[in-house]
């Protein structure tokens, strides 16, 4: 039997088709349901794109304030959740801890199991809703909501009533009320919120595609997104940032980082080898959100690695990198970056769970072995290092 030779990485491999994001790498092209991203990421607020996403079409105005009060009522978290929950925000990853949080409402969602389209757009608006009020939990949190075991947190009384998931966040996280700060926060939710087949969306619909319900989809694409290669990587680009402390030092750092062959996080991507569209539109937000600030430090620091990079390895920056930067500037604490990448690309996920489970065919691909011979099973009394017997230890 011939058989192609696998991709390692599944690179460039063609899973399944998808109607909800065009990724056209060699005209630079990104498109959310046939719109283009720079377009929506700009103009659109957050909520109107998780519609596009999740009905297929921009909603009149009508229908998003409709989305939007069904968001809202959907926010508190329910009191069992959160007596489960404890203190756990305290000792757990910030991603850990969102994870658990997603799986416990999934437990107590009488609808979890119901695979139909309108139960998953149903749950998908509750977890919209609830995965930032998860991240209020957080203990980075300036203004974090006190009560865990109650189901209606307390708030402190000043909280922006009907707020946008970017203000809701922003206010938590930082305590700013800000219009024109959440409007950064938000371009980058949109940026966030949808990339095609990326490893954490084909995470959940590997486990989608098996008709599990929507809730443990989405426990599978949090896991699969806090890895430093794929969401856990905005972080992992502050931390260099706050490392290498100013952008005398970054040249250098870089270098250093290289010949040590140690990878530059926020650089490089599977699919996108030219300018990742999204990087130059956030590029260009960090670098006004800086001079409006006057506070340059992050932008010329980054622009310095990237320079770098360019010259050194040819690779350009993801959009982790400036996001990085926007959240710096936007005072959002670094346990935070990563679990904001959850409350946007939640309803990516959700998009891709539905669409796979409205024409599903189970995931199952092939592995080429690569691995041992036939061998011949030794009773363990007669097993000598490795499983081998004198008879037969030379034959296989
Ligand atoms: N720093 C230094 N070298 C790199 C980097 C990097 N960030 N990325 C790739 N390379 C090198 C790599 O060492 C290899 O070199 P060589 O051929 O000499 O061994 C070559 O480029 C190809 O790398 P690869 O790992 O085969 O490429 P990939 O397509 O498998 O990896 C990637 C893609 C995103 C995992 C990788 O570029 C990387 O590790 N980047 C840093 C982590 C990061 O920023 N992740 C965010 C990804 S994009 C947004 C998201 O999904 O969250």
């Amino acid at each position: 039997m011939t058989r192609t030779l696998p991709k390692m990485g599944l690179d460039g491999v063609l899973a399944d088709e998808s109607a909800i994001c065009l990724i056209d790498e060699e005209q630079g092209r990104l498109q959310y349901r046939g719109y283009a991203l720079g377009d929506l990421a700009e103009q659109a607020s957050f909520e109107e794109v998780a519609y596009l996403l999740m009905k297929g079409d921009l909603p009149m105005e009508q229908e998003l304030n409709a989305w939007k009060h069904v968001l809202t009522e959907e926010e508190s978290i329910p009191e069992w959740v959160g007596r489960c929950l404890g203190d756990m925000a305290s000792f757990s990853h910030p991603m850990d801890f969102l994870r658990t949080g997603v799986s416990l409402l999934g437990i107590i969602d009488p609808e979890a199991n119901d695979p139909s389209h309108e139960a998953n757009v149903r749950k998908t608006i509750k977890l919209m809703a609830r995965i930032p009020m998860l991240i209020t939990w957080l203990p980075c949190c300036s203004l974090k909501k006190s009560a865990i075991s109650s189901s209606s947190p307390e708030t402190s009384g000043t909280e922006p009533v009907g707020a946008s998931t970017a203000e809701t966040l922003l206010y938590h996280l930082t305590g700013s009320r800000d219009s024109a700060k959440a409007n950064e926060l938000e371009v980058s939710l949109n940026l966030y919120a949808e990339h095609e087949f990326n490893a954490s969306t084909f995470a959940a619909r590997v486990t989608a595609s098996t008709l599990a319900d929507l809730y443990g989809a989405v426990v599978t694409a949090i896991a699969t997104l806090k890895g430093p290669l794929h969401g856990g990587a905005n972080e992992e680009v502050a931390n260099m940032l706050m490392a290498i402390g100013q952008p005398s030092k970054a040249e250098a750092w870089v270098h250093g980082r290289l010949a040590r062959k140690e990878r530059v996080m926020g650089f490089g991507h599977r699919v996108l080898k030219q300018e990742d569209p999204r990087s130059m539109i956030i590029k260009r937000r960090a670098g006004t959100l800086s001079e409006k600030l006057g506070e340059m430090k992050w932008f010329e620091m980054a622009e310095m690695i990237e320079r770098t990079m360019r010259y050194e390895k040819g690779l350009l920056p993801n959009l982790d990198f400036y996001t990085a930067v926007v959240y710096l500037l936007l005072r959002i604490p670094l346990e935070a970056f990563t679990p904001i990448f959850v409350a946007s690309r939640v309803v990516g996920w959700c998009a891709h769970i539905t669409e796979q489970q409205d024409h599903n065919r189970l995931i199952r691909p092939r592995a080429a072995y690569i691995g041992h011979g036939k061998r011949e099973y030794v009773p363990i009394q007669y097993r000598l290092s490795g499983g081998r017997s004198p008879a037969n230890s030379e034959t296989n």
